[in-house]
Formats: structure tokens, C-alpha cells, sequence
């Protein structure tokens, strides 16, 4: 079966439960992932990421998930997943041994895709650290996309190699159905921001069944995480906290109109009325799931200033367009579409009827331009539909 023509959508551990993630969270996961309506807007992967495995392979040169995380095993955990109407992922890599020094799946290839169909896996993200350096990356993308194509099971396939080696001149042919592009995300505002204005021009490869992944979401996770180094758990203000939610909204805003697969990163059995707010956001989850996944197209504000005042649309399948304000800047800022460079000649006699993602309202008719003072780090989201004026 063909797999991601829609950026996948799911929940992965890493961002929140590094190292410390076993069966009991997963399951909770689940859980809750059905109990909060995540499935019913459409998140159906639940995926374990790195750290479940034993530190060594058994005598057969299968790998073993870690006794004391996971006593229940693996395909009694798929089955859970499962169970509840979702779809179960997990995690290897390229090289000899994980990022966090488990086995890898280096010359193990068709032995583990073999592994994780009889598990029940249905999606598998491969990682790239401890690539012996004289082997070549890309062939080993093609290797496991071969085992796992040819596994008796669909299994999507989440390549990250953080977009080293020119990822894109080769990853669409290997077979991968989504690349990480960058490295690490962490549950910061300048972090969101860089991996966002790294990728706005490099969106031209990312379509249908090889999409982008500009990394796991860090909406809802306000400093929470097992791992320091993705985020501090330092105690936030209220002040804090409203101003997290805003960058989290732009977060969320700009992942969904470049076509990123969306895999929230906080720990969905406990988030805040302003997490689901923005992780259940149908208006904007519309955008990233339109069946046409057109590449946006990136317009800097000013041309002295390319980075920080970003204008961005792309059309959608029934005629309308996604229109994008996001403010990088630090202070509130006016931004201004004329609706000129979409396309769209004054003398034509149309305008655009703006409907507003995060409002959920329709916010009036607009000729020739369109322009809003956006707050700090904040942005806007419109589904912006022709109209005859
Ligand atoms: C790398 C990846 C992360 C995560 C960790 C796990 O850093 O980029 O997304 O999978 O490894 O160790």
C-alpha cells in the first residue's frame, strides 16, 4: 500500500521521555490519545523512539526490547496500540549503534524488518548516528527501505538523517516516506524559529510520500521534558507560560503549511486546555492534511529584513488559499499581504474572504491587500477563499 500521500500524524516519546519511556506510558498514550480526540482529528502513530532495546543483540542477532521497560513485549504492546484503532512505531538506526548507544540496525537490516513485522510495527524511524564514515549513507537508507518494503507488512519509514549529505538529492528515491531535515529540536522559541527559517526554501522536494520532517512538535511541553537538554524544567510564570502558548501556536501554524509530518512531543495524558486548543486545531490540521500538500510559497516582508516578517500561502484543493503571517520579530509587528504578489490584479474585481484558523471565524471581505499588527513571535492563519466584490 502506498504510504504518507498526507504528512503522517502521531505522538512520538522522545521529546518529553527520553530515556525513561516503557509500555505503561505507551499504553497510556493510547489511552489517551483516543480519550482526548487526537485519533478522531486524525494523529494515528504512537512511537517509541530511542532507548527500548537491551544493550546487546541475543544469540541469534535479534534485537531484544528491554526487559524491565517493556516485560509485556513488543507485539503484546502493538497489539494494544492496535487495539485502540492506532498505528505502532518504533525506532532504529543507520549505524552500528543508536544515538543513545543501543544496537543499530547496520548489517542487521532484513533480520529487523523481518523483527518489527512480526511485532506488528507499522512505522520506523532510522536514525544516523555511529555511521561507520566509510560507508555510504545514502545506500544505507536504500538498504532497510528494501527490507523494509519487502517485510509482508506496510511499514512507513521515517528516515533522520538530519539532513547531512544532501539528503535531498537522494532521499526520495530510496524509498523513505519522510526525512528529518534538521538536527534536534528542544522546547525553546529561537530553536523553533531557526529550524522554521532553515527549511522555508528548502520545501521545493518535500511532496506525496516523502515529505519533510522539520522534527517532533514541542507544543504543550512548557519546559517539561526526562532530558535537560531538551528542556530545562524550570518552574514558568503565568507571563511565561501565555507567551509559550502563542510561540507554540506559531509553531504548530508554520509545521502544518510546510507540509511537516505533525508528531506531538509532550506527554498527551496530561496537557493543558491550550495544548489541545492548538494540537486539535481541525482548521489548521485542514491545512496540513489538504490532499494536494501544494509547497508553500515564502515571502519575506521587507527585502532588507528577509527573516523576520514572513508572508506565506499556498493554494489548497477546493480553490482556496492558506495564508500564512508569522512575526519573528521581537516586539509586535505590522504585516501586510498585497494580494498583488498571489496573484490576484485589484482590476480583476475579487477580493478574499478570510477565515481565521485560530479564531474560527470569518473575519471580512478584503480587496487589493491585507494587513494585521501581529504580537511577538505570534502569527496568523487564514483559509482565504475568492470572492466577487
Ligand atoms: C537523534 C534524533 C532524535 C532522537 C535521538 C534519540 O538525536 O535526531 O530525534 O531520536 O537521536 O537518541
Amino acid at each position: 500500500m502506498a504510504l504518507a500521500a498526507k504528512p503522517p500524524l502521531g505522538w512520538n516519546s522522545w521529546n518529553t521521555f527520553s530515556h525513561e519511556i516503557n509500555e505503561e506510558v505507551v499504553r497510556g498514550v493510547a489511552d489517551a490519545m483516543v480519550r482526548e480526540g487526537l485519533k478522531d482529528a486524525g494523529y494515528e502513530y504512537v512511537v517509541i523512539d530511542d532507548c527500548w532495546s537491551t544493550r546487546e543483540r541475543d544469540e541469534n542477532g535479534r534485537l531484544v526490547p528491554d526487559p524491565e521497560k517493556f516485560p509485556s513485549g513488543m507485539k503484546a504492546l502493538a497489539d494494544y496500540v492496535h487495539s485502540k484503532g492506532l498505528k505502532f512505531g518504533m525506532y532504529s538506526c543507520a549505524g552500528t549503534h543508536t544515538c543513545a548507544e543501543y544496537p543499530g540496525g547496520f548489517e542487521h537490516e532484513f533480520i529487523d524488518a523481518a523483527t518489527y513485522a512480526a511485532w506488528g510495527v507499522d512505522f520506523l524511524k532510522y536514525d544516523y548516528c555511529n555511521k561507520p564514515r566509510y560507508v555510504d549513507g545514502a545506500m544505507l537508507y536504500r538498504r532497510m527501505a528494501m527490507a523494509l518494503r519487502n517485510c509482508g507488512r506496510d511499514i512507513l519509514f521515517s528516515a533522520c538523517n538530519w539532513g547531512h549529505d544532501n539528503t535531498t538529492d537522494w532521499i526520495r528515491s530510496t524509498g523513505a516516506h519522510m526525512y528529518r531535515s534538521t538536527g534536534d529540536i528542544v522546547d525553546s522559541w529561537p530553536r523553533i524559529k531557526e529550524l522554521a527559517l532553515s527549511q522555508m526554501h528548502e520545501q521545493k522536494y518535500s511532496g506525496p510520500y516523502c515529505f519533510n520532517d522539520m522534527d517532533m512538535l514541542v507544543v504543550g511541553m512548557y519546559g517539561r521534558s526526562f532530558n535537560s537538554w531538551i528542556a530545562d524544567n524550570a518552574e514558568l510564570t503565568e507571563e511565561e507560560r501565555a507567551k509559550r502558548t502563542t510561540e507554540y501556536r506559531t509553531h504548530f501554524s508554520l509545521w502544518a503549511m510546510m507540509n511537516s509530518p505533525l508528531m506531538i512531543g509532550c506527554d498527551v495524558r496530561d496537557m493543558s486546555e491550550e495544548t489541545k486548543e492548538i494540537l486539535l486545531n481541525r482548521d489548521v490540521l485542514a491545512i496540513n492534511q489538504d490532499v494536494e500538500v501544494r509547497t508553500p510559497f515564502v515571502s519575506p516582508h521587507w527585502e532588507d529584513q528577509p527573516e523576520s516578517l514572513i508572508r506565506m500561502w499556498k493554494p489548497l484543493e477546493n480553490g482556496d488559499y492558506a495564508i500564512g503571517l508569522f512575526n519573528f520579530v521581537d516586539g509586535g509587528a505590522r504585516i501586510t499581504l498585497p494580494f498583488w504578489d498571489m496573484g490576484l490584479p485589484t482590476a480583476a474585481g475579487y477580493g478574499f474572504k478570510l477565515y481565521d484558523c485560530w479564531k474560527h471565524e470569518e473575519i471580512g471581505v478584503f480587496t487589493e491587500r491585507f494587513t494585521e499588527v501581529v504580537e511577538e513571535h505570534g502569527c496568523r492563519l487564514y483559509r482565504a477563499t475568492l470572492v466577487k466584490v
